[in-house]
């Protein structure tokens, strides 16, 4: 009970009032990586140094061709948007959208426009799209059904749709007691963060009427003193001051999670990469 309520307490102070027009929202600010932190810029350049290899490739099998419309949705810190808008040309459009957008803004490119679109509740015109894309995103927000069908609805006759989600799958029944502790209190600090989101896409993607649906997956070997340990200990110290705060963890707890994968006796398994795709059918 006082575990829900300091929860519950959490959550509250952290959503406020904004002001669109005349319209009134509730703006939830309960993510876990706010782009102000110091660590921020650098832990996703360490994220793209580790994924944009393999979204690429994944985006190149599927097809990115010159002139096409897309949507890369919670593009972070902007890099798979400035790649695709190189690959559709002038005569092409990237709509790349976040919640956070110091990063975007920064991208220089002409045919890169830069909007605020929340996943959750924000829409776009069904059929405007021949690319949607996001990685990262939806683990991040309530795992609503009808939330990946209304992704899917954006696309155009022909369009595809590519959507990569980390799945804590292993890393929860990891064999070190410490480190498996991980998934379990990130979700207790953040209890719209998923530890199963790439799993529930592939069972998501064969109702979506797509065809073409296709998946595949790697998993992250986190070894001590690479950029990829550098990367979860980053993540995790970030997420450390929450699980404390609303009780999932002690600050010694937090802090052994945070150091452990760079300790030199450290091997485990920390996320698997799961990509799912599929194309909607053309026009008859
Ligand atoms: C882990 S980062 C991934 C960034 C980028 N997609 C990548 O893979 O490099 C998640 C991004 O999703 C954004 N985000 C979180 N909740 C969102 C929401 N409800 N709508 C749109 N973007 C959101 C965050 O601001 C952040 O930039």
């Amino acid at each position: 009970m006082v575990r829900a309520a300091a929860v519950a307490a959490g959550l509250l102070t952290n959503w406020s009032r904004r002001l669109h027009g005349d319209t009134v929202r509730w703006v939830s600010l309960d993510y876990a990586f706010p782009h102000s932190a110091d660590d921020e810029a650098r832990r996703l350049e360490l994220f793209q140094q580790r994924l944009d290899p393999l979204t690429i490739r994944r985006l190149e099998r599927l097809g990115v061709g010159r002139g096409d419309s897309c949507l890369e949705i919670g593009g972070g810190r902007g890099s798979i948007s400035r790649w695709v808008a190189s690959r559709v040309g002038p005569e092409g459009h990237v709509t790349a959208t976040d919640l956070q957008l110091d990063f975007l803004e920064r991208i220089d490119a002409p045919n890169v426009e830069v909007v605020r679109h929340d996943i959750r509740v924000d829409p776009f015109p069904e059929e405007s799209f021949d690319l949607v894309h996001a990685r990262a995103v939806l683990m991040h927000v309530p795992d609503d059904p009808e939330l990946v069908p209304r992704i899917a609805s954006w696309l155009r006759p022909g369009g595809r749709l590519l959507l990569e989600e980390p799945d804590f799958g292993l890393w929860l029944v990891d064999a070190d007691q410490v480190w498996a502790a991980h998934p379990g209190s990130w979700h207790g600090a953040f209890p719209n963060g998923s530890v199963s989101r790439g799993r529930s896409l592939l069972a998501q993607f064969p109702q979506l009427g797509l065809v073409d649906v296709g998946a595949d997956a790697e998993v992250d070997i986190v070894e001590p003193g690479g950029p990829l340990a550098e990367f979860y200990r980053l993540s995790l110290q970030a997420i450390g001051p929450r699980a404390v705060e609303v009780g999932v963890l002690t600050a010694e707890e937090a802090a052994a999670i945070a150091r452990r994968p760079t300790e030199p006796d450290f091997l485990g398994c920390g996320f698997v990469h799961i990509g799912v795709w599929g194309r909607r059918p053309p026009s008859p």
